[in-house]
């Protein structure tokens, strides 16, 4: 166990919070046991005091560092199932009608980890709607860690993160055995582009999406963060583009502007508009054939650094 004084808990608390608004409990010290063991190597001490009097000198490479070290993230393919269904049968069908004319469609996995989010929606977008394949396809993932966005653009991952939940015509179909590890094709690979962003510091210019998948990041963080982010990422939502959170997530009671839809077991947000309930919206507009995902998806222990 790593000795860490009160105050150089609190010093990495405030540090970790002002960097990515990720609230480290007090409940939390067995992360550091787990997670600052390599950052301390590269401070050649053993001693956390010793990492956070480096710290307070500032280093930029040891802060990005300590930052990567001390996110979760934990992932898998096709993770939690329902959702990727909902894709399959109403998100997808309803996004690709609808963009039959402009040809274009624009996917963002703003948590994206080790990317398995966005190489599952590349995978069912290759496999269930081919009429895609000509289109300007922007499959976009962002994660605030370097160190996960630099393994999601090799697309290279461990026979154990292939356990998780892929299923297998998937695991034939898309990818290639390098060694011990399986490299995904570059026919996907050149159809995504992975970058770091920060969700809690001002973004860059950016398009509006026709599907934002944001799941499983907002749990870290505090109320008036989980209010900022998800104002800034609903305005940059296309007028009928839908918005996934993780399943423990939600708008309710942060934004407005937002309508719940649910289908397959599964919950989206869309744009609210005036004259919905008039209308019947917000509902899937259309319903894609009933066929199952193949077996294997959403089995979903997640992979990636977990908690503990
Ligand atoms: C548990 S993973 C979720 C991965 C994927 N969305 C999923 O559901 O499987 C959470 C990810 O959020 C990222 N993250 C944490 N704080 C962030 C921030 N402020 N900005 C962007 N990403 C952040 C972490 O680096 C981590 O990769």
């Amino acid at each position: 166990m790593i000795a860490t004084t009160d105050a150089d808990f609190r010093f990495l608390q405030q540090f970790l919070y002002e960097r990515s608004a990720i609230v480290l409990g007090e409940d939390k010290h067995y992360l550091l046991d787990s997670r600052l063991p390599p950052v301390l190597r590269r401070v050649g001490s053993e001693s956390v005091s010793d990492l956070v009097r480096a710290l307070r000198r500032g280093d930029p490479s040891l802060e990005t560092a300590v930052v990567d070290a001390l996110t979760t993230n934990e992932t898998s393919w096709f993770r939690d199932g329902a959702p990727f269904e909902a894709l399959r049968r109403h998100v997808l069908p309803e996004l690709v009608a609808e963009n039959s004319l402009r040809r274009c469609l624009s996917i963002w996995s703003a948590a994206a980890s080790t990317g398995q989010e966005l190489y599952s929606i590349a995978m069912l977008l290759d496999a269930e709607f081919p009429e895609v394949a000509s289109w300007r396809l922007d499959l976009h993932g962002t994660d605030l860690s370097t160190e996960v966005i630099e393994r999601a653009r090799t697309g290279r991952f461990s026979a154990l993160e292939i356990n998780r939940g892929l299923p297998a015509p998937f695991l034939v179909r898309y990818f290639r055995r390098e060694g011990a590890h399986y490299v995904i094709a570059d026919s996907l690979r050149s159809r995504v582009r992975f970058e770091q962003l920060n969700l809690v510091k001002p973004w860059p210019p950016r398009q509006d999406y026709d599907l934002i998948l944001l799941r499983n990041v907002l749990i870290y963080f505090d109320e008036p963060a989980r209010r900022r982010v998800l104002a800034a990422v609903r305005d940059h939502l296309r007028p009928n583009g839908y918005l996934v959170l993780g399943t423990a997530e939600t708008p309710r009671g942060l934004v407005g502007g937002l309508v719940a839809v649910s289908a397959a077991g599964a919950t989206f947000f869309r744009l609210e508009q005036a004259g919905d309930a008039a209308s019947g919206r917000p509902a899937f507009a259309q319903a894609g054939a009933e066929r199952a995902m193949p077996a294997g998806s959403g089995a979903g222990e997640a992979s990636g650094k977990e908690e503990g």
